[in-house]
């Protein structure tokens, strides 16, 4: 498009803009949580013990202790999570609580013992905890080490996962990089799935990082897929205790997005030795978790086929969803250029909660403003990055898990109309 033809353009888009504003709607693709039609595909979870409330052991889901779980969840748990029942333990409704605690008592009281805290290694060599945050990444992963002052250093993705080559050299240069963050599969935004490569290297990572360093392996969306042949993610402890870097590794997940959100059970499995260290300071802040909801959980999920079977009824929801999102892009946006340059990129997840949407350079904060006042709120621009600075400015996270469709593809004409605007003002110096 000449000047011209971009003046008129912007002319018609911004009557089109004035029109939707009048619309007031109210919508939201903020944050990935799952519909109610979703939430009620595990209401059979409500009474399903009838009275029954005794554990395989004989023990009373009723009563306190268990800090680890009980033995029927942690055997569910190391399927789901793909290793032994010895090395899994089973806490309550969030796995972010278990990282953030994880990360805590790393940080203040040691993996063993006092002399192994993080910080007071820190303070021997006067320097500061950091951690390794490839971004994109999850906005609550970064928030937890915000709050303990943790220095993040941001790391690139590429497709296969992030860039090893850079992760291993940084590691390598400072052992007070004490731990990186990972969602291995579908990750939270960019919908990649780490390859057998990567995850290999991930594995080794261990052996090259300073003293105590931790792999956050965050599988949220392990059994979470949009395609009838999902890739296969390859098993990090199996590879880690071949390697002898068990101790660095803790992986982690929940049954948050296959049950009921808030209600659900979560996992975290790594070594023995590091369980057994992390049961005792978590038996600090309480006597057991909620044992009759791990139990309601195994009697209702049963066993892997069962949990995969509930997962496709999910994908039923879910697909037409994503696909409501990938239609607007392609018929809005696709094949459109401003300044030479397509008007956007965007993924195409097999999987996970999320499309992530690229603009051009420094756009991305002026589309999430524009859309907002039209009514549509969007995750704010930056999030996916460490301190909330993409330094591109081009990254956009739509959730479109929870809106109907109707909402979404209203929502999402709002979108791009406002890509197109955005780009338009910026080549034309508006
Ligand atoms: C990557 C990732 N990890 C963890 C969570 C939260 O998990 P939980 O509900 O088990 O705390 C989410 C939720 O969106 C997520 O995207």
């Amino acid at each position: 498009m000449n000047d011209q033809q971009l003046q008129a353009r912007h002319q018609e888009l911004r009557q089109q803009y004035q029109q939707v504003s009048e619309q007031k709607l109210n919508l939201d693709l903020t944050r990935g949580k799952p519909s109610t039609e979703q939430l009620a595909l595990s209401d059979a979870l409500d009474g399903i013990l009838g009275n029954n409330y005794l554990c395989e052991d004989g023990s009373d889901s009723r009563n306190y202790g268990g800090i680890m779980g009980i033995p029927e969840a942690r055997k569910f748990a190391a399927q789901y999570l793909g290793t032994t029942t010895a090395r899994v333990m089973v806490g309550g409704n969030s796995s972010l609580q278990l990282m953030y605690q994880t990360v805590t008592n790393a940080f203040y009281h040691g993996v063993r013992g006092a002399d192994s805290s993080w910080l007071m290694e820190a303070a021997r060599a006067s320097g500061q905890v950091k951690f390794l945050c490839p971004a994109p990444g999850y906005d609550r992963h970064f928030a937890v080490c915000e709050a303990l002052n943790i220095e993040m250093i941001p790391v690139a993705m590429t497709a296969e996962g992030p860039d090893m080559d850079q992760v291993e050299a940084l590691v390598k240069a400072d052992p007070l990089i004490k731990g990186i963050w990972c969602v291995p599969k579908y990750s939270n935004p960019d919908g990649i799935v780490y390859s057998d490569a990567v995850v290999a290297r991930m594995a080794n990572l261990g052996k090259i990082a300073g003293a105590n360093f931790r792999i956050m392996w965050d599988n949220a969306y392990a059994e979470h897929h949009l395609v009838d042949n999902p890739p296969e993610l390859a098993n990090i402890l199996e590879l880690s205790e071949a390697a002898g870097t068990l101790d660095n590794v803790v992986v982690i997940g929940s049954t948050s997005k296959i049950t009921h959100a808030g209600a659900g059970i979560s996992f975290i499995a790594s070594s023995e030795a590091n369980l057994a260290e992390f049961g005792k300071q978590l038996g600090i802040s309480t006597i057991g978790p909620d044992k009759i909801n791990q139990l309601r959980h195994v009697r209702f999920l049963k066993d892997m086929p069962t949990l995969r079977a509930l997962m496709q009824k999910h994908r039923a929801i879910l697909q037409p969803k994503f696909d409501s999102v990938l239609q607007a892009l392609e018929t809005g946006l696709s094949g459109k250029t401003v300044a030479g340059k397509p008007l956007g990129t965007w993924t195409k997840p097999q999987g996970g909660y999320f499309v992530l949407f690229d603009t051009q350079p420094g756009l991305a904060d002026q589309v999430v403003k524009l859309t907002a006042a039209a009514g549509v709120k969007l995750t704010p621009a930056g999030s996916t990055y460490p301190y909330g600075k993409d330094p591109q400015n081009t990254n956009i996270r739509l959730a479109p898990s929870f809106p109907s469709v109707k909402d979404i593809e209203a929502a999402m004409r709002v979108f791009v109309l406002c890509v197109e605007l955005a780009t338009i003002e910026k080549a034309l110096g508006l």
